[in-house]
């Protein structure tokens, strides 16, 4: 089966635990037990299989005077998105709440600042190849530092679900808000 078909397959799949009309309350709690969620592996492969099959998102890129973004894939146990990135536009510091996010450019290329528990920076760029990968309450900051166009494939798992972002003075970080699907407009990661 070619990989393309594997991802679709995986996409399509319907939600592991779809809550169930029953009259047994033990079941019914069961039934609502959230997915699983996947390992900062299975969510890296994940993100591999997906850059590589370009045909499943290849058509979708647009590139805008600002950050642009389309949700690729929505399940209970991750979701993914399709972002462009104009030269010098940044997420500012944050983290992805209790979520593992795995991402990889695709075009052009991303410098990322992830804030250390020492209260340092450390600073990678990334081409097309490896990925990065942020555990649950890690916080970084992405830019685009390139004159061209940048674009790149992001996976959370669970499904992001909220978003902290931080000011930092002196190695400190500072939150300064919170996003979720609820607090924002066009939730987008
Ligand atoms: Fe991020």
């Amino acid at each position: 089966m070619p990989k393309s078909a594997v991802l679709t397959q995986a996409i399509s799949q319907p939600p592991r635990h779809p809550i169930r009309a029953t009259s047994s309350p033990l079941i019914e709690v069961a039934a609502i037990q959230p997915a699983p969620s996947l390992s900062s592996q299975q969510l890296a492969s994940f993100v591999r299989q997906l850059v590589h099959d370009r045909r499943s998102w290849a058509d979708l890129v647009e590139h805008h005077p600002e950050r642009w973004w389309t949700r690729l894939v929505g399940t209970d146990s991750l979701d993914a998105w399709l972002i462009t990135w104009p030269r010098d536009l940044a997420t500012e510091l944050h983290d992805h709440g209790d979520s593992w996010a795995a991402f990889a450019v695709v075009g052009g290329a991303l410098t990322e600042h992830t804030a250390l528990p020492s209260g340092r920076r450390s600073t990678r760029t990334l081409r097309p190849g490896p990925l990065g990968v942020v555990p649950p309450g890690g916080v970084h900051d992405v830019v685009n530092a390139d004159p061209t166009p940048a674009v790149s494939v992001h996976a959370y798992s669970p499904p992001l679900r909220s978003m902290t972002y931080y000011s930092q003075s002196g190695g400190l970080l500072r939150p300064t808000r919170t996003r979720t699907p609820e607090s924002t407009n066009g939730w987008a990661p």
